[in-house]
């Protein structure tokens, strides 16, 4: 079975909150992959303790996402611009008939605060 050697990610520094951020990013990647597989084990099998298992484990994933999310959006303000207008952007791809009749600017306007 293949593990992760302990001593692979050591570094002969501290990170800085930029550096942080791109490693956080990382972990909440590794969250949503563990989430996939998880899911993926639910719908592979007709095992009900199994599926409880991984739905448990799965929802817990979801949580660990959420929470590197947040603090990589306290670590980063670009990103946390990005998220705040995000909600309304969507809206305006949304509010087009197929998406594509939204305009870039429109998109860009409406994510403004
Ligand atoms: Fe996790």
């Amino acid at each position: 079975m293949p593990q992760t050697d302990p001593f692979t990610y050591n570094t002969s520094r501290k990170l800085s909150d930029t550096e942080l951020a791109r490693v956080l990013r990382l972990d909440a990647a590794a969250e949503l992959d563990a989430m996939n597989l998880y899911e993926a084990h639910v719908d592979a099998t007709d095992n009900e303790d199994a599926k409880k298992l991984l739905r448990f484990i799965a929802k817990d994933e979801k949580e660990h996402y959420a929470l590197f999310q947040e603090l990589i959006r306290r670590l980063d303000p670009q990103e946390a611009e990005e998220i705040a207008g995000a909600a309304s952007k969507l809206d305006v791809i949304l509010a087009s008939p197929t998406g594509l009749e939204a305009s870039e600017e429109e998109v860009e306007a409406a994510g403004v605060a």
